[in-house]
């Protein structure tokens, strides 16, 4: 399906990062639809600036994207890439109710870290005085298919864990690359994002349940409402209703220092 609307692979041994090889391709003229896959990443990284630990056996696939419409949806683009990955994963496990979104772009597999997308806007030459800069997007999908990394500040898990038939990064690759043209298709450059936003709440992790998001400076607690219509989390606090556009969730509030009585 993917191939049939004419979105082309480029599959690596190893690279320093799918994202960046995806940047630099952009920087010398490459506009996509393209796949970049690497059977492993040297320098993989992840949101926030963390590393992403890549090695062989899990999936590092990063999809160029232009002429998807205004700027400003762009960011959509994190859901649309979230729910065309839990798509995969169902299809390619027959496994329906295991896996979760983790606002903003995390996949679960039981509740726990199993995946992550890591969206970016690269700046393309256009050539044209007048608007200089097009704006293409780069969508980083990484799943431990294989192997889950240790001695992080969160835990992972790997796809293995659904049991002897779990799928490999090949297969689950397959799965991904029809369901992202499905899913764009849904989306319609951002005209359809009600219907994504819809679909993804329901699959979403801790919605109505107490969490805590981590801010650049501050931490907030409150209950999770509901993603608003640009895919802002809204969360209800005991000061009002708060709509963070980014920040790292953990479900319960913060552990208070004293510890249970
Ligand atoms: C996150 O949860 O922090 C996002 C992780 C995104 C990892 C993928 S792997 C393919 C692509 N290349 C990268 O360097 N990062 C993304």
């Amino acid at each position: 399906m993917a191939r049939a609307r004419g979105v082309r692979l480029l599959a690596l041994e190893s690279v320093d990062s799918t994202n960046d090889e995806a940047r630099r391709l952009i920087e010398s003229g490459e506009r996509g639809p393209l796949w970049i896959v690497a059977a492993r990443q040297t320098r993989g990284h992840g949101r926030l600036g963390r590393e992403w630990i890549s090695p062989a056996g899990n999936l590092h696939a990063s999809f160029i994207l232009s002429d998807f419409g205004e700027q400003s949806v762009a960011p959509q683009l994190g859901f649309v890439a979230g729910l065309a990955a839990l798509s995969a994963l169902r299809a390619a496990t027959g496994e329906a109710g295991r896996f979760a979104l983790k606002w903003p772009n995390d996949l679960l597999l039981d509740g726990t870290k199993l995946g992550g997308i890591l969206l970016e806007n690269v700046g393309a030459p256009t050539g044209d005085a007048r608007a200089p800069l097009a704006s293409v997007a780069v969508i980083g999908i990484g799943i431990n298919c294989a192997e889950a990394p240790k001695n992080l500040s969160f835990e992972a898990c790997a796809l293995t864990s659904v049991g002897p038939n779990a799928p490999d990064a090949a297969t689950l690759f397959t799965h991904l690359s029809d369901a992202l043209v499905a899913t764009l298709d849904l989306w319609r450059c951002g005209e359809g994002f009600a219907r994504v936003r819809e679909a993804w709440l329901k699959k979403a992790a801790y919605i109505g349940a107490p969490i805590r998001v981590e801010l650049p400076r501050e931490t907030v607690e409150g209950r999770f409402e509901t993603i608003d219509a640009n895919g802002r989390l809204v969360l209800a606090t005991r000061d009002g209703a708060r709509t963070i556009e980014a920040g790292d969730v953990s479900l319960g509030p913060r552990q208070s220092a004293g510890g249970a009585l």
